[in-house]
């Protein structure tokens, strides 16, 4: 099964975001935690999403068209401390906007950080996308550096909030079908109830 994509555009402003009728799958997390290598692990194609030893790589919405009716997006990250208060503060005005008003938007892709545990700002992304019905996906990537005792301890601290952890791994492949899978099965839900109402 295949995710191919291919870049389309940037934005700076939910008016910039493309004018096209795909489902769209996007990815949000923290900055640094690994959402642009998991798109390229998803996609399979190295470099399509611009990845940083160095956190804040991301500053905008990037739009990745995988087939005619599927559009993968690579959201700004949060939490970057070195970031000025006034760019952190535009980029969450983005992220919000984006989560809360983008009608293409059919599943939210939310990358954490297993050895942390849920942040504020990711219960509040989790509480934004369940408000509109929106499927939410909860992924703890860089897992190949896990040990089995740390991903029990983290499967412990995400799931009393309702939260199913995959515990996946841009680097070692770990669960990327999976995912794939799961991303796939959104854009088709929306193909069929579209469909039916058509
Ligand atoms: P921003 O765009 O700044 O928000 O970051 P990002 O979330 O897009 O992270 P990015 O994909 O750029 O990855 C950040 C760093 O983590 C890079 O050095 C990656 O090589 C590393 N990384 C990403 N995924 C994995 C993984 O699955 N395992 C390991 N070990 N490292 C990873
Ligand atoms: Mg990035």
């Amino acid at each position: 099964m295949k995710l191919e994509a291919q870049f389309v555009s940037s934005a700076l402003a939910l008016a910039d975001c493309p004018g096209w009728d795909c489902a769209e799958v996007a990815f949000a997390g923290r900055s640094n935690v690994g959402k642009s290598s998991l798109l390229n692990a998803l996609t399979g194609t190295r470099g399509l999403a611009r990845t940083s030893k160095t956190p804040g790589r991301t500053r905008c919405l990037n739009f990745f068209a995988a087939c005619e009716t599927l559009a993968l997006v690579d959201l700004p990250g949060y939490g970057y401390a070195k970031m000025s208060h006034a760019d952190a503060a535009k980029l969450a005005d983005l992220l919000r906007a984006y989560l809360e008003k983008r009608r293409n938007l059919v599943a939210l892709v939310m990358l954490v950080d297993a050895r942390r545990g849920p942040q504020r700002e990711e219960l509040e992304l989790a509480a934004m996308v369940r408000a509109r019905g929106i499927a939410l996906i909860v992924a703890a990537t860089k897992c190949d550096k896990l040990r089995n005792s740390e991903r029990a301890a983290a499967i412990k601290r995400f799931t009393p909030l309702g939260l199913e952890l995959i515990m996946c791994s841009a680097k070692s492949g770990e669960k990327i079908d999976e995912l794939r899978r799961l991303i796939l099965a959104r854009a088709d839900a929306r193909d069929s109830r579209r469909g039916r109402e058509a």
